[in-house]
């Protein structure tokens, strides 16, 4: 019998597993709950919402749970202790956007959106990992902003904060056998960006190589991976699930328009790519 703190076993199933999921109540919390319980895991769902607004799964449990206080996150590891002696997964997904510009944004919204996008993950792996053992897995919720210069300052450099808390966790947790590793969505059609003005959904997907937007399952499928046996080796890793976007640095637009002005606008064909006629030529950057 393989022991789940030893050999890698198969990337099928968390059996048995407890796993905390912040903001969880809607959007893409509600979508990896879903999942995560799916794949046999008892789900511990937390959200400031009284009430979740999605279904979450049989075996997900619902909590009103602020990510940002301290003293929810002790009554919480207590819990956890006395109930199930651990917990095997930690899914740091609450966030909260703020879309004021640099010059215009006030300092306590700046204040307000780090607490929750980061702070509030410093106290989950804070609370949760002296209860993690060996094989545990953390996945912290980035963005697409964290890979990029994107305008809402409050939220973009709460995300790359993020990013750096990752490596930190990454490398103070290895010692311990706990994984911690990011996601970084693209544009995905939640109530958070469903808030977002048509003009910021078209552009992402004028950008996004795949040309739509993502699906809560999407990422949800990911984050389920990460947390799972399937993974054990691997941590600190960042995963864009983002069609593409932040793949192409900016020159999507180039190529877009290169293939616009060409008399052949096919991408490079996908048949047969015949060496001594090579038409993809005609998109190549200088
Ligand atoms: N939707 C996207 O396109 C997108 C893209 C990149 C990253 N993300 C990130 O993915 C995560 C989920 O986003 P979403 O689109 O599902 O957002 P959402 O707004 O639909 O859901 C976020 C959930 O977090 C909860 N929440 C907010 N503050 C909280 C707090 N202090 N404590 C506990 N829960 C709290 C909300 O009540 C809500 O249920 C966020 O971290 C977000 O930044 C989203």
């Amino acid at each position: 019998m393989t022991l789940r703190n030893e050999a890698p076993g198969p990337p099928t199933g968390l059996p048995r597993k407890i796993v905390v999921v912040t903001g969880a109540a809607r959007g893409q919390g509600a979508a990896e709950a879903r999942s995560l319980a799916a794949a046999g895991a008892h789900v511990v769902a937390l959200d400031v919402a009284d009430t979740p607004a999605e279904a979450l799964g049989d075996t997900t449990e619902y909590r009103r749970h602020d990510v940002t206080d301290r003293a929810a996150w002790a009554s919480l590891a207590t819990d956890m202790r006395n109930r199930f002696g651990r917990i095997d997964g930690l899914v740091n997904n609450a966030g909260i956007t703020w879309r004021a510009r640099l010059l215009d944004v006030d300092v306590a919204d700046l204040e307000r959106v780090h607490a929750v996008n980061l702070v509030g993950p410093v106290l989950a792996i804070q609370a949760c990992a002296p209860l993690m053992p060996r094989g545990s897995s953390i996945v912290n919720v980035g963005s697409v902003a964290a890979l990029t210069g994107h305008v809402p300052v409050a939220y973009t450099t709460s995300k790359w904060a993020l990013r750096g808390l990752t490596r930190v966790a990454c490398l103070e947790l290895g010692p311990r056998g706990i994984r911690v590793n990011a996601v970084h969505p693209g544009y995905i059609e939640t109530p958070m960006t469903a808030s977002a003005s048509p003009a910021f959904r078209d552009g992402n997907v004028t950008e996004t190589p795949l040309g739509r937007t993502g699906t809560v399952d999407e990422v949800a499928a990911l984050v389920t991976f990460l947390i799972g046996d399937g993974s054990s080796y691997v941590s600190g890793a960042e995963i864009p699930v983002d069609g593409g976007m932040t793949a192409h640095g900016g020159v999507k637009s180039i190529a877009d328009g290169l293939a616009a002005a060409s008399d052949d606008p096919s991408p490079i064909p996908s048949a047969v790519i015949d060496e001594t006629d090579v038409p993809h030529q005609r998109h190549c950057l200088p």
